[in-house]
């Protein structure tokens, strides 16, 4: 059974009726511009093939309840209790699956007069693979929130519905992440990545050209968890909030690479290091799409590249995992490799040309093994569409 089959067997074993309708969001990865989300800069991710699907119906008694196949047991709450469970960072007053759907109900109906609307059964199910750095969590979020705007017929933008599964996951989850996974799912056009300012929201798709040049994106997932809620990646984000401080900017996007020295000189050699990958990183991210755009996507490996070095050493987010993932498929012959998402695990990406799927593959396998490392996912994916009705 595919997902979309599983979330509508879940709905009926649920309500004993048919789902009004099924909508789906994909997960993402992204292409360059890691932890620059949330620092007012710039990101260029692509929502993937895998994606998380919603089966809904409205009910008559002003609740909402949530099943998902990640879970045993239903989560149901009155709409108008929302408020009460939200926001509970730190506490979460539902099992943490629960609170990204109910999250992003509460964050949608914080936004108009909620008196009006059903309640709902959700059923949810996912093909996104769990904490491996492809977001399926913006992909439940994105999910819940396209079935919630269709059922409660509130025709909100992709951004409205992308800043509400934001809300959802900083407030009601208690991860503090940025907007880039959300708007990646909300916004993904096929053979395209989206360039996203996240100052200002504002989006622009650019044809990738891979599969013209004959290019594929291979992900490895390490099959190295990780969790955004906790440890280091709130450290890192504090690091880049004190540097944008120290140097009396709202956020390190307003620095650009001509201020290092300055902020070298200002900063302990840690949080300069933080701060460096940040300015550096929204600076690829300007020239991938301009070597995207002029040059064409076999330019861009280079940057890829730096990228990953700059995670590895002035971040420091990466893994042993990740980086053996990267140097085997650079040595295979990949145009670039990175590590992609938050870090601390999950995946890495490499740009390569369509023969060298099966060898790099089989190399990066190989040199798991060697290492002693458990055996990693690898698998192919195509930038592809948004959020859509599926049923
Ligand atoms: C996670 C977060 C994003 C972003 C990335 C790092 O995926 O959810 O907001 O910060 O890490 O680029």
């Amino acid at each position: 059974m595919t997902a979309i089959d599983d979330a509508r067997a879940l709905f009926r074993t649920l309500t004993g009726t048919e789902p009004a309708g099924a909508w789906s969001a994909p997960g993402r990865a992204n292409l360059i511009g890691e932890h620059t989300d949330y620092n007012d800069g710039f990101v260029l991710p692509f929502a993937i093939p895998h994606r998380t699907y919603a089966a809904a119906a409205p009910r008559g008694d002003g609740r909402i309840r949530v099943a998902s196949t990640f879970a045993e047991e239903p989560v149901e709450v009155a709409l108008d209790e929302l408020d009460r469970l939200f926001p509970s960072a730190g506490a979460p007053a539902v099992p943490e699956w629960a609170a990204y759907p109910l999250g992003v109900a509460w964050a949608l109906l914080s936004r108009i007069d909620g008196s009006g609307v059903s309640g709902i059964d959700l059923a949810i199910a996912s093909e996104v693979p769990v904490g491996a750095g492809l977001s399926s969590s913006a992909a439940i979020e994105g999910a819940t929130a396209t079935a919630l705007d269709a059922v409660w017929g509130l025709e909100a933008d992709p951004v409205a519905l992308a800043l509400a599964g934001r809300r959802a996951e900083n407030e009601a989850v208690g991860a503090p992440t940025g907007i880039m996974d959300q708007m990646a799912s909300m916004l993904g056009v096929a053979d395209a990545v989206t360039f996203l300012d996240c100052r200002t929201l504002e989006a622009r798709s650019i044809p990738t050209g891979f599969a013209d040049a004959g290019l594929e994106v291979l992900v490895i997932d390490t099959r190295v968890s990780h969790a955004h809620s906790t440890g280091g990646y709130r450290e890192r984000r504090a690091s880049c909030e004190r540097g944008a401080a120290a140097l009396g900017v709202a956020a390190l996007r307003d620095l650009s690479v001509a201020d290092l020295p300055r902020a070298q000189a200002l900063l302990d050699p840690v949080d300069f290091r933080r701060v460096r990958h940040v300015v550096t990183e929204d600076q690829r991210v300007l020239d991938t799409v301009a070597a995207l755009t002029d040059q064409g996507p076999r330019a861009i490996g280079g940057l890829l590249v730096a990228s990953h070095v700059s995670m590895r050493d002035d971040f420091e987010i990466s893994t042993p995992e990740l980086d053996l993932a990267v140097e085997t498929a650079l040595a295979q012959g990949a145009v670039g490799a990175r590590m992609t998402g938050g870090g601390f695990g999950g995946a890495a990406i490499a740009l390569l040309d369509r023969s060298l799927v099966a060898p790099v593959s089989d190399a990066v396998h190989a040199a798991f093994a060697a290492a002693g490392h458990a055996a990693p996912h690898v698998f192919t994916v195509t930038p592809s569409a948004g959020p859509r009705r599926d049923v």
